[in-house]
């Protein structure tokens, strides 16, 4: 069904063809590709030219062998799920556990880790889709993801969209790390920050989240005004601690299902500011925390831990094991409809 569109971008492991599509309005422009439909590239205008906003890699051999996400969308249930098991309809489920005692990002072969099947690409738009057979890396249900990357004047839209034919835990979200100065500049630290987000879920040591909602206020979790990313991530509090920085499930603002905006982030460098909307319940805010000293990135860039954030828009981590949580069951034949909106501006002055 699919025509061969882009351009080749590599051979995976298994044998695999990966193609690299580019999209672009004149304003903005990226390229994606088909492993992970990761978005690879992001240039925006600055104040001095054109910035290439994201973290990435030059070859496919990296994308499949380095740890990080950088790009991808990822799936069937992006962040973790606790113990590597959840019960759904009165039946226990058992997922990978890839990430100490829990699961994340969808396991040992999640939608990060295959080859997505383009079914559109435009001059502005691609829409790449993936089948995922009942019972992949432990999940209920054969589920057929479909995901639209739009560039509409400075912004780069994502539409996530899903249906299954069982009952399934579904959460897709894209792990862009950002660098609004520029991929490869450095550290985030100055980069000014601010959620829309009034609370956040408390996580234990392995990042499970503790249960509670709680808000904000009077602690470093508190970036409800614009705030450096580095005014208070080397602070003694326990979350921070245990995260190793910014890791963190933020709450946004307003009514989930709707869109509205989650945050917006500026580099006084190159002038770039970026806004987020999405429709999603919430919002994990990263830091990089993982990223080791010394990792070779795109074009002759070196990345460290600090220097890319990611605003992976998401159901609350853990969700099918938390009854108190907004519920990221897909029911079978429902319509799972995520939209996040990527919106690039320059600050004046
Ligand atoms: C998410 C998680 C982090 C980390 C990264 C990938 O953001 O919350 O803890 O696992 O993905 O390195």
């Amino acid at each position: 069904m699919s025509k061969v569109s882009g351009t080749p971008f590599g051979v995976t492991k298994k044998g695999e063809e990966v193609r690299e599509l580019t999209l672009d309005n004149g304003t903005i422009s990226c390229k994606i590709i088909t492993f992970g439909a990761t978005v690879r590239t992001l240039t925006v205008p600055g104040r001095d030219g054109a910035v290439d906003v994201v973290l990435g890699y030059d070859t496919l051999a990296e994308y499949e062998e380095n740890g990080g996400y950088f790009g991808a969308v990822v799936g069937r249930y992006a962040n973790r799920i606790a113990g590597g098991r959840f019960v759904l309809n009165g039946k226990e489920y058992t997922l990978a556990r890839n990430d100490g005692p829990n699961h994340l990002h969808g396991g040992n072969v999640g939608y990060s880790h295959r080859v997505w099947t383009v079914e559109e690409a435009g001059a502005d738009r691609a829409v790449l889709t993936l089948d995922s057979p009942d019972g992949e890396e432990g999940y209920p249900g054969h589920l057929q993801a479909r995901v639209t990357y739009a560039l509409e004047g400075s912004a780069l839209s994502i539409h996530y969209e899903a249906v299954s034919d069982r009952d399934t835990p579904c959460n897709l979200t894209n792990h862009s790390y950002f660098n609004l100065s520029g991929q490869g500049s450095g550290d985030v630290l100055a980069h000014k920050v601010q959620l829309f987000c009034s609370a956040y879920t408390p996580a234990g040591e392995t990042s499970i989240p503790l249960g509670t909602v709680d808000p904000v206020e009077g602690t470093p979790m508190d970036l409800r005004v614009p705030t450096p990313i580095g005014a208070h991530i080397g602070e003694p509090f326990q979350q921070l601690v245990w995260g190793h920085g910014y890791d963190h499930n933020f709450v946004v603002d307003g009514q989930p299902g709707a869109l509205r905006p989650a945050a917006r982030v500026c580099s006084q460098a190159t002038g770039v500011g970026m806004e987020v909307e999405t429709n999603s319940p919430g919002m994990q805010f990263y830091t990089a925390n993982f990223v080791e000293n010394g990792r070779k990135g795109k074009g002759g860039a070196v990345y460290s831990s600090r220097h890319g954030f990611c605003l992976e828009t998401q159901h609350f981590p853990d969700t099918p094991n938390q009854p108190g949580f907004p519920s990221a069951t897909l029911k079978a034949g429902e319509r799972y409809d995520q939209t996040t909106r990527f919106r690039f501006f320059l600050l004046e002055g």
